[in-house]
C-alpha cells in the first residue's frame, strides 16, 4: 500500500499568494507589487487603521477573559455588520447574521447551507470572477453553472448576456453576485441593471447570493450596499458573505459575516440553526479578536466617525489613482469608470510576465491589478511599462 500522502496528485499553487511571495522577495527598487488586494498608502504600507488601533488597546485593557463566547461568535458584532450592511431594512425578523472566519468562511458557510439545503442546487458564477468561488462552491459539493460578465477586450459588462443565462437558471438556482468593485475586472452594475437582476431574481424564484468584500472602497458606504439591499428586499430567500479585510483594513484576522435571510421568522431561525450547527462541524467557534474590535468602532460614536473618514481617505486615494491611471492613455481611461480596488489590464498572460520580469510589475495573469498597489509617484512608470508591452 502506498503512503496515505504520497498517492495525493499534486496541487497547483494558488496563484494569488504565489505572487504576493514573489513580489516579496524582489528587491528591485522600482518594484510595484499589485497583486494580492491589499489597500497600501502610496509609500507602500498597509496600517492598522487609527479607530481599530485604538479599539484593539481598549479591548487590550478591558477583556478579562478569553474563555469562549459560542457558535455565533460576538452576536453584537453582526448585529453592527448587519446595520452597516442594510440600513432600515435590518431588524426584519427574516433576517439573521453569523459572525465567520472572514469572507471566505462565510462564503464555505453559505454554500454549505446551500448543500444542506438542497443538494441538486447549481450556482450561477459570472465569468470572470474571485478565483477562489470556484473552489469554494466545489468544496461544497454544489454544481457551477456560468453566465458571461465582463469582455476584457471591449472593458464592458456583457450584460445582455448575463441576462441572457439568468433567463435559463432555474428556479431554486443560486445566483452569486458581487456587492460592489467588482474582484477581477471593477466593473459594476449600474442601478438599472441591478433592477433588471433583481426582478430576474424575483421572478424566476432564483436565490441571490450576495458576495460584498469591499463596502465603502468604491463610492461609498452606502452606495456600495445599495444593490446588495435592493436585490434582498425583491426576494424572500437571499444569503450575503460580508467581509472587514478591507474596509477595516483587518486582514489577518479574518473577520466576515453570513446573512441568511428566509421566507418567515420559522425558516430563518431554522437556517440559523443550520449555520450554526454547520459552523461547529467546521470551525467549533469563530475567533474574537477582529470581530470584537470591529463592534467597538461601530458601537461607539467617536471611533466609527475616525474609521468613517480613514475609509473614505482610502477611498478617495483608489479613486485619484485611478483618474490619473485613466488620463496616461485611450486605452486605460475605462479604468477611471470602475469602482474598487481593481481592474484588468488589457494584456496577455505573456505580456503579465514580461510586466513582472522586465518592470518589476506584479499583477495576477488574469490582467487584474491593485489600483493601489502603486505610489502617487510610480503612476507614471506604471503607465510606461503597460503602454510599453502593449505596444510590443
Ligand atoms: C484578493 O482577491 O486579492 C483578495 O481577496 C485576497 C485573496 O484572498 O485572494
Amino acid at each position: 500500500m502506498s503512503g496515505l500522502f504520497s498517492g495525493l496528485s499534486p496541487i497547483q499553487p494558488d496563484a494569488l499568494l504565489q505572487l504576493m511571495v514573489m513580489a516579496r522577495a524582489d528587491d528591485r527598487p522600482q518594484k510595484i507589487d499589485a497583486g494580492v488586494g491589499v489597500y497600501k498608502t502610496s509609500d507602500g504600507k498597509t496600517p492598522v487603521m487609527s479607530a481599530v488601533r485604538k479599539a484593539e488597546q481598549r479591548l487590550h485593557d478591558a477583556q478579562d477573559s478569553k474563555s469562549y463566547l459560542g457558535m455565533r461568535g460576538d452576536a453584537g458584532y453582526a448585529e453592527e455588520i448587519g446595520k452597516l450592511l442594510f440600513g432600515k431594512a435590518w431588524g426584519d425578523d427574516r433576517l439573521v447574521g453569523l459572525q465567520t472566519p472572514g469572507g471566505c468562511g462565510a462564503l464555505a458557510l453559505g454554500f454549505a447551507l446551500v448543500k444542506a439545503a438542497r443538494p441538486g442546487a447549481k450556482v450561477w458564477v459570472g465569468t470572470p470572477t474571485w478565483p477562489n468561488h470556484e473552489p469554494l462552491i466545489k468544496g461544497a459539493g454544489l454544481t457551477i453553472e456560468t453566465y458571461p460578465y465582463y469582455d476584457k477586450a471591449s472593458t464592458s459588462i456583457q450584460f445582455d448576456e448575463m441576462v441572457a443565462a439568468l433567463e435559463r437558471a432555474e428556479e431554486g438556482d443560486v445566483v452569486l453576485l458581487h456587492g460592489c468593485c467588482h474582484n477581477p475586472t471593477g466593473a459594476d452594475l449600474d442601478a438599472g441593471q441591478w433592477a433588471k437582476v433583481r426582478s430576474i431574481v424575483a421572478a424566476r424564484g432564483l436565490i441571490p447570493f450576495v458576495d460584498i468584500a469591499y463596502q465603502g472602497l468604491g463610492d461609498g458606504l452606502e452606495e456600495d450596499a445599495a444593490g446588495a439591499r435592493s436585490v434582498v428586499e425583491a426576494v424572500d430567500e437571499a444569503i450575503v458573505a460580508q467581509s472587514c479585510d478591507k474596509n477595516f483594513g483587518m486582514y489577518r484576522d479574518r473577520v466576515g459575516t453570513l446573512f441568511v435571510k428566509g421566507r418567515d421568522a420559522d425558516a430563518t431561525k431554522l437556517a440559523l440553526d443550520w449555520i450554526m450547527q454547520l459552523a461547529r462541524e467546521l470551525w467549533s467557534m469563530p475567533p474574537d479578536h477582529g470581530a470584537a474590535v470591529v463592534r467597538m468602532v461601530l458601537e461607539d460614536e467617536a471611533l466609527r466617525e475616525e474609521w468613517r473618514a480613514e475609509l473614505d481617505s482610502m477611498r478617495d486615494r483608489i479613486n485619484s489613482l485611478r483618474e490619473k491611471i485613466a488620463a496616461c492613455d485611450p486605452r486605460l481611461e475605462y479604468i477611471g469608470r470602475q469602482k474598487g480596488m481593481f481592474s484588468m489590464l488589457p494584456v496577455s498572460p505573456a505580456q503579465v510576465v514580461r510586466l513582472r520580469e522586465e518592470f518589476a510589475i506584479y499583477v495576477a495573469g488574469s490582467g487584474r491589478f491593485n489600483i493601489c498597489g502603486m505610489g502617487d509617484d510610480q503612476v507614471a512608470y506604471f503607465c510606461n511599462s503597460v503602454k510599453a508591452v502593449i505596444d510590443g
